[in-house]
């Protein structure tokens, strides 16, 4: 009884914790409400599901259904959704069909995978996240809506929130990274940047939160893998940068491919209804993945797309992505009472309010014709993320930046003047006629000096081959400096089905480095990759590296301003960068061993007892060779010891919230030129009821300092930043010991301690 009793009592606490989330607009609009249940009462349930159904008419991502007539479904009012169809013409058209020829003259919503940028390209989202500037990345995804709304696409599949540790994921590209409080803040951003606004103005596109949930924690970093995550993990890492999305209004979910915990995310009541809509308040609709519910047979929990359409919708999944599950048989198990027809009901509601909300009603077409190209504004905003997101990882005697004044510059590499690759993994309707790529920027801007640039192919990005090694040594021996543009193929290493098991450079890139070394030139190793790469080599032997990510259409112009100086780096990490392959998952926000290895020189094997006796590897460090939150600048940087506006809170008093800690360092520029300075604060509580992080991040500030100049940086932590899910699985401040750092990254800081009492 008193478990029970404990039980009813956590939950009720969960509960109040939903209802204290403020609801943005459309989510409890009592007009929408109205209109969507008077259509829902002329519906036939044929109708219905017709609702709960989407089908690809472009390009695949997955196994296609052999279905094509979508106009015939459209007509008859059988269809809810299309996706990857395109531009005016083609939207109006099929729109037309669902809105003059069916019964109810319901329109249809197009969805596309709009996920860093429509026609202008942003960088990849990884790169993106690493600008640690949410108000730009809502500004990109602000661009990206105007673009897609105008070509009729109402939905994006986008933002990708899943929490990755993993490198070795080939969609760590598509996120933010590892940390659950970074991604809140991103997550939250592209939502505010695609819904705009309002979700009824005629340029805001309903964003699709992805994928919900645990996706990221694929075994063995395996594209669709299995993912174990105890529900305690869910709740602090993986779903916080979901319920951010949540609290932003996000209109729609999509449901993950892989089993979690034994559930496939697609038929997962736990996730799906019990957290999203119970203790959330969600109120969009859940779109499956592509043929997640067909793949509920392999998985093995169906035996037939019957059973797996109705495990899909009883967990919570509204509406059927080209798995061509729903449309032939839900009907059919409402008739046999598998499915009651209440459950249908609500999955339309969620649909219908939010094609209502996006005011597909009042205006189911796109007007006027879309501009062709980018506009100017928007190629500006471009080549600011593109400067913002680049990590400078080395920068050994100032090589950076380039002395370029009547200067020759060997620009060698297979990614020095690739159009395509700079369009990264997901590239909507990117163009690679759009892209300046490095070699054309950085030989217009070399020009404009006096200098030169030689530039040599090299290899190729996966090649074998080394006839084109000899040009490149050419071109460098007869250049001052050498730029090398080398990483991984966007579209074949990352990105969906694209995991890797090796993380160093691949191909013989390798060798072809090692070559250019080898002339004794200094060289500047510019890595465009999705994913963190094992760089050790480049770490010992090549004095600057620029970790450039996949940039987007102004990966040239951005990538030569910050080469010759125009602007400094100021990207940060938000992936550990690995020294070995064996070290993934690899995240800064780990918990500590019994047996940590602090004390004993991991740079080489163990020679005693408490060197070998401890959390370690014989033949690797443990660390990452470059952490999370790390970055260089052209200057440096100085920070104060952390102080702290209180050494005893009280527990009580901040679950109540009536009190917060100030946290505050000053920093100062110490170098010669300006920098931007991402400013992050970090915890650690210890003396808890469960083991905490040994460093966790609850706030980040982005700065921008002249030479010289100094600034106070002021953080408050209170009960958001302090609770955690602890033994009894609830969401409190617990008493602790507390370490606060005001850091430039996860290694770094001189913290200052505070006790929470009971
Ligand atoms: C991907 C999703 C994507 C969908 C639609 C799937 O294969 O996992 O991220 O939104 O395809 O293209």
């Amino acid at each position: 009884m008193m478990r029970m009793i404990r039980v009813v009592l956590s939950v009720l606490a969960l509960i109040s914790f939903a209802v204290a989330q403020p609801s943005p607009a459309w989510t409890n609009d009592p007009q929408i409400e109205s209109r969507v249940e008077q259509l829902l009462k002329q519906m036939t349930l044929d109708e219905k599901v017709g609702q709960l159904v989407q089908y690809s008419a472009g390009a695949p991502t997955g196994p296609g259904t052999g279905r094509t007539d979508y106009k015939k479904l459209a007509a008859q009012g059988l269809l809810g959704s299309l996706s990857n169809i395109t531009g005016a013409s083609d939207t109006n058209a099929m729109q037309k069909l669902a809105v003059e020829k069916s019964r109810l003259h319901i329109p249809l919503l197009f969805g596309l995978d709009v996920i860093h940028g429509y026609r202008t390209e942003f960088p990849v989202p990884l790169g993106l996240s690493a600008t640690w500037d949410p108000a730009l990345v809502e500004r990109a995804s602000r661009v990206a809506a105007k673009e897609a709304s105008r070509a009729g696409v109402r939905w994006t599949f986008s933002p990708m929130v899943d929490i990755a540790r993993d490198a070795r994921w080939g969609r760590i590209v598509e996120g933010a990274g590892e940390d659950p409080y970074l991604g809140s803040a991103i997550a939250a951003a592209y939502v505010r940047g695609y819904q705009g606004a309002k979700l009824s103005d005629p340029d805001s596109i309903a964003a699709c939160s992805k994928h919900f949930v645990g996706y990221g924690a694929a075994e063995g970093g395996r594209d669709y893998n299995t993912a174990e995550i105890p529900v305690r993990l869910l709740r602090q890492v993986y779903l916080p940068p979901f319920q951010a999305t949540v609290d932003a209004g996000s209109a729609t979910f999509m449901s993950a491919f892989e089993a979690l915990n034994e559930v496939p995310a697609s038929a997962n009541a736990f996730t799906l209804t019990q957290v999203l809509r119970k203790e959330w308040g969600f109120k969009g609709f859940v779109v499956s993945d592509w043929n997640s519910i067909g793949e509920l047979i392999p998985q093995g929990v169906a035996n037939s797309g019957e059973v797996a359409a109705g495990k899909a919708l009883l967990a919570g999944v509204d509406m059927d992505m080209e798995s061509n599950l729903y449309g032939p048989n839900l009907a059919a198990l409402v008739k046999s009472g598998v499915v009651p027809e209440s459950v249908i009901d609500e999955s339309v509601r969620r649909v219908l309010r939010v094609k209502f909300a996006l005011g597909l009603f009042e205006r189911p077409y796109v007007e006027g014709k879309a501009p062709d190209g980018i506009a100017p504004q928007d190629l500006e905003t471009a080549r600011q993320a593109a400067e913002e997101s680049f990590v400078l990882l080395k920068n050994e005697g100032g090589t950076l930046p380039l002395k370029a004044n009547g200067k020759t510059i060997a620009l060698i590499g297979p990614l020095a003047d690739d159009a395509g690759q700079m369009l990264g993994s997901w590239s909507a309707k990117g163009n690679p006629k759009d892209v300046v790529t490095l070699r054309a920027a950085l030989t217009k801007q070399v020009e404009a000096t006096q200098g030169h640039v030689l530039y040599a192919k090299g290899t190729e990005i996966m090649g074998a081959s080394d006839s084109g090694f000899s040009d490149a040594v050419g071109a460098a021996r007869k250049s001052d400096i050498v730029v090398l543009a080398l990483g991984e193929d966007a579209f074949w290493m990352t990105g969906e089905a694209g995991s890797r098991a090796h993380l160093d450079l691949p191909g013989n890139q390798q060798q072809l480095l090692e070559a250019i070394a080898a002339t004794g030139k200094p060289v500047v190793l510019v890595v465009f990759s999705g994913r963190p790469l094992v760089l050790n080599w480049a770490a010992q032997h090549v004095p600057a590296i620029l970790e450039a990510w996949f940039p987007g259409v102004q990966a040239g112009p951005a990538l030569a301003n910050v080469l010759l100086g125009v602007s400094s780096p100021s990207g940060r990490l938000t992936v550990s960068f690995p020294r070995a392959v064996g070290q993934e998952p690899l995240y800064y926000n780990h918990f500590n061993t019994g047996r940590p290895a602090d004390r004993a020189d991991l740079s080489r094997p163990p020679k005693a007892n408490d060197e070998k006796f401890v959390s370690r590897y014989v033949d690797e460090q443990n660390s990452a060779l470059y952490p999370f939150g790390f970055g260089l600048t052209y200057s440096s940087v100085s920070y104060s010891p952390t102080t702290v506006s209180a050494t005893t809170l009280g527990a009580k008093d901040l679950n109540a919230g009536t009190v917060k800690l100030t946290v505050l360092a000053e920093v100062r520029n110490t170098g010669t030129r300006a920098a931007d300075e991402v400013v992050q604060l970090y915890i650690r509580q210890t003396g808890t009821s469960i083991v905490r992080p040994v460093r966790e991040l609850k706030g980040f500030r982005r700065v921008t300092l002249a030479p010289g100049q100094s600034q106070k940086v002021e953080f408050t932590l209170g009960r958001e930043e302090l609770r955690f899910w602890n033994i009894e699985l609830k969401n409190v401040v617990e008493p602790a010991q507390l370490t606060v750092w005001v850091a430039p990254d996860s290694t770094q800081g001189k913290p200052a301690q505070v006790t929470i009492a009971p």
